[in-house]
């Protein structure tokens, strides 16, 4: 709704010291939002980044925000993120480029592709099993880390990383650039994310050059996106492949390993839920291979994913940038700021979930559908024109990952590691989840 009333007061908050505003706290407490959601409401204002920006909490806020891209909102990056994931890249285009984009670039993400990433990652994931069935006990995060790197990057771009560890090393050290202060300094996290962007770039165009020699190999995203034409019948290029596929991988792993590892801890915690979903597998056919079909009539494990997903979101909320003043629940949201919404909140909201604070996946359940109260309720994967591009290849990985670990293993927390959950850079055990792992007897 456009504000035509200029007289609206601005939401209540505060925006803390000049510059910095509230940026450390919002990074490193991670009852911020709760604290100022009890002092202020559901609307608020605060500092982050170096901008204004107001935090819009519950399912009416993020149906607001989800419905107005490109007309009162367009996304916003802070400015690091910005440039290490490069401007070429589908989350930082916008408009119209942004919509073709995304048509394009979704053909990697249909039915019939994701039925044929199927092998590949029961391949992976049964290696790594098998891999931390001799380790015994482990840091979970990290090798689990591994795994979905593994797998991102032969999917993605039909490459084998397994003996690259320069390669995830990389990645890393770019990863732990994007929520940093863009300062240019020599040993500054941001300086040393923008060296390993060149190097990973360099090693994704020799990826690319190698594959437009034999342009028929491999069934995986970039072998699909070689041949995809826009509207205007022309190929991706050269230079936005390669942001593309950066986006992809960054994408296509750090929010799944986050959500695999909540998994792994939930049902370690919740033995009377890892029994009912090691029954559901046993009803299956344990010994019998994993199928399309086999998956599908996994639906209590997909009630227990969706919860783990709802319980533990890997990502916390979305910038946006205010292109237009607008009316929010009699506030002016100006011009110029920035909004956020909020998963987590949404997903701990006593009016849409009984009990949030309990993991229960039963409220999933076809008579309990606590969702399905209202919309924009969960939103793990965000909402409307920049809902996760990759949503059904997540659910795919998580469930193949999960039914292989339930059949197989057993796992079990060491004793004295801090669980508390931190969500930077995105939702993961403090201790990074130490268990010691074996096989099924
Ligand atoms: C966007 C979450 C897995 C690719 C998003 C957004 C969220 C999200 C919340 C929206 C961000 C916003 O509104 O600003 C997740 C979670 C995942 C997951 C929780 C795993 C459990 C993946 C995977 C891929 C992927 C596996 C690719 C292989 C993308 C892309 C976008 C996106 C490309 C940008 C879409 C656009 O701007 O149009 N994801 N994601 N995601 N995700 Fe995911």
């Amino acid at each position: 709704m456009k504000n035509t009333n200029h007289q609206l007061p601005l939401p209540p908050g505060n925006f803390g010291l000049p510059f910095l505003g509230e940026t450390i706290a919002f990074l490193r407490d991670p009852d911020f939002v709760t604290k100022r959601q009890k002092k202020y409401g559901n609307v608020f204002k605060t500092n982050l980044f170096g901008l204004p920006t107001i935090m819009m909490l519950g399912a009416d806020a993020n149906r607001f925000i989800f419905s107005q891209e490109n007309q009162n909102f367009v996304i916003k990056w802070i400015d690091s993120a910005l440039v290490l994931l490069g401007s070429a890249s589908l989350v930082t285009q916008t408009g119209t480029t942004h919509q073709k984009r995304r048509k394009l670039l979704s053909q990697a993400f249909q039915p019939r592709a994701l039925a044929s990433y199927l092998p590949s990652m029961v391949e992976i994931s049964n290696l790594y099993l098998q891999r931390w069935e001799k380790m015994g006990q482990l840091t979970w995060y990290p090798e689990i880390r591994n795994y979905t790197f593994d797998v991102a990057c032969k999917l993605l771009v039909g490459t084998d990383v397994n003996n690259d560890t320069h390669f995830a090393e990389l990645f890393e050290e770019w990863c732990n650039g994007l929520l940093t202060l863009p300062i240019r300094l020599p040993g500054t996290k941001f300086s040393k994310a923008l060296k390993a962007r060149e190097k990973l770039l360099a090693k994704i165009e020799d990826i690319i050059r190698q594959r437009q020699q034999q342009p028929s190999s491999g069934q995986d995203v970039l072998g699909l996106l070689l041949n995809a034409k826009d509207e205007d019948g022309s190929n991706l290029s050269i230079e936005e492949l390669k942001d593309q596929l950066l986006t992809l991988l960054f994408a296509g792993h750090e929010t799944l390993t986050s959500a695999l590892t909540s998994f792994c801890l939930l049902l370690a915690q919740n033995p009377e839920i890892l029994a009912a979903a090691r029954e559901e597998q046993e009803q299956i056919g344990c010994e019998g291979e994993l199928t399309s079909e086999t998956l599908q009539k996994m639906t209590y494990l997909d009630q227990v994913l969706k919860e783990v997903l709802r319980f533990i979101p890997p990502v916390g909320g979305g910038f946006r940038s205010v292109i237009q003043t607008c009316e929010f629940n009699g506030y002016s949201i100006p011009q110029g700021w920035s909004v956020m919404y909020q998963v987590v909140t949404t997903h701990q909201d006593q009016s849409i979930y009984k009990n949030p604070e309990t993991f229960d996946p039963q409220r999933f359940s076809v008579d309990r559908a606590e969702d399905k109260s209202k919309p924009f309720s969960y939103v793990t994967f965000g909402g409307g024109v920049r809902e996760c591009l990759g949503k059904e290849f997540a659910k795919l990985e998580m469930k193949i990952f999960a039914a292989l670990l339930l059949r197989g293993y057993e796992w079990e927390l060491v004793p004295g590691q801090n669980l508390d959950i931190t969500m930077i850079p995105l939702a993961h055990p403090c201790d990074g989840l130490k268990v010691y792992f074996r096989p099924r007897v």
